[in-house]
């Protein structure tokens, strides 16, 4: 075959290969960095830095991506393939110019009695005594009135214990994270302590307070169907929030951007409404509640005629934002969710 015709199978060839390879980068932007912001500095998830990158194993990243962190917000990655989550990986490592480090991942053989006492005077005051942190929520905090700026992170979790060999604990421990103001306790604790530190750290991975299980097939919203048509189901709620002293908001109403999925459908609307002082006792709570705020009621015409009200499960978001405060304020709301509903479609 002449050199000139087997150029475009070259081609071909070469663009197959790139086409294989999972792209990393692509693949980062659209499944974390909502969470870990593009730059990895963290946000409502932990910062992915250089200097933990240095410790952490290509295994542990693989492990945590996959089981996730059950419980808290950070996914578990079940449905990429493997040489998707692999790119990732290659990605991030590649953005902190760190290599995996590898560990023996035999167990250290701490003693955990001696572990707990040392575990209560050096370590409870950030990540509790179940493990499962002190701060309120998760990640990076944005409001000012917070103790700390990165929330310890939750070391009894099912996903970290999981993910993370002995070893690899023990380095954790020893270096700290210079970054979020975890100290280095390798400066004033022995090797000793610090693997009968592990060895605690396990006890409590074994401890974890099981919470009240959702059903698995909890949905993140409730649907309801309306009798009235479209027109109409718009009003009563409007009238039923106005009635119940709720302030409907117009479309922009928060400065952090809440992105408007109700534009241009107009047999889709959202209804965003608030009592006040709910609000901004939410938003001091949690201000990146902005992004997912729940005071919400969608109302969609489908194809077929009917009319649905949708309304997000209280129940499911505050699980993922790690906070009892949030969950105690929604439980209450929603009763008022029910009630709404209830009354607009008598
Ligand atoms: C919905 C938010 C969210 C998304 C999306 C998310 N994460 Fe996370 N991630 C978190 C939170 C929150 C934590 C901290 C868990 C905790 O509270 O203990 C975390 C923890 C982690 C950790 C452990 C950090 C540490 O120091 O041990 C890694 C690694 C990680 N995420 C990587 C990823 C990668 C890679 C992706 C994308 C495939 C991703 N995350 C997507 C929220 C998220
Ligand atoms: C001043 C608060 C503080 C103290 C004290 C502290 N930690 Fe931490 N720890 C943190 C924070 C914050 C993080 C998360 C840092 C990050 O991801 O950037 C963390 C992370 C960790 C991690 C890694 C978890 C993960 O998902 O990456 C382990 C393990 C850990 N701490 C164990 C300990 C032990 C054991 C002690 C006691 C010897 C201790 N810490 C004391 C604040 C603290």
């Amino acid at each position: 075959m002449p050199f000139r015709r087997l150029i475009p199978w070259v081609f071909a060839l070469l663009a197959q290969c790139a086409w294989a390879t999972p792209d990393g980068r692509a693949l980062y932007i659209q499944k974390c960095a909502a969470c870990h912001e593009f730059s990895g500095a963290g946000g409502i998830g932990l910062p992915l830095n250089e200097q933990k990158f240095r410790d952490y194993s290509d295994d542990y990243l693989f492990k945590t991506i996959r089981l996730g962190r059950p419980g808290r917000i950070m996914p578990a990655f079940e449905e990429m393939s493997d040489s998707q989550v692999r790119a990732i990986i290659a990605f991030l490592r590649e953005r902190t110019h760190t290599k995996g480090r590898d560990y023996d991942p035999a167990p250290l053989k701490g003693d955990a009695a001696r572990g707990k006492a040392l575990y209560a005077r050096h370590c409870v005051a950030c990540h509790a005594a179940d493990g499962m942190g002190a701060g309120k929520g998760t990640g990076v905090t944005l409001s000012r009135k917070r103790a700390f700026m990165v929330m310890p992170a939750a070391i009894a979790n099912p996903g970290f214990q999981k993910a993370a060999t002995d070893r690899m604990i023990r380095q954790i421990i020893s270096v700290g994270r210079e970054s979020s103001g975890m100290p280095a306790w390798g400066r004033q604790l022995s090797q000793k302590d610090i693997e009968d530190l592990v060895a605690y750290v396990r006890v409590l991975g074994s401890q974890v307070p099981k919470r009240p299980e959702l059903a698995a097939d909890e949905p993140p919203s409730h649907v309801y169907e309306s009798p009235y048509d479209f027109k109409t189901t718009v009003a009563n709620v409007k009238e039923t929030l106005v009635g119940n002293n709720f302030r409907i908001f117009p479309d922009r109403y928060l400065e952090q951007g809440v992105a408007d999925e109700f534009e241009v459908n107009t047999h889709q609307i959202g209804i965003r409404f608030c009592n006040f002082n709910e609000l901004y006792g939410m938003l001091n709570i949690e201000p990146r509640l902005g992004v997912v705020l729940p005071c919400r009621i969608t109302i969609l015409e489908r194809p077929d005629g009917k009319v649905l009200l949708v309304v997000p499960n209280l129940r499911v978001i505050s699980r993922w934002f790690n906070n009892d405060q949030l969950v105690d304020l929604w439980d209450h709301m929603e009763e008022t969710f029910n009630e709404i509903i209830e009354e607009a479609t008598l």
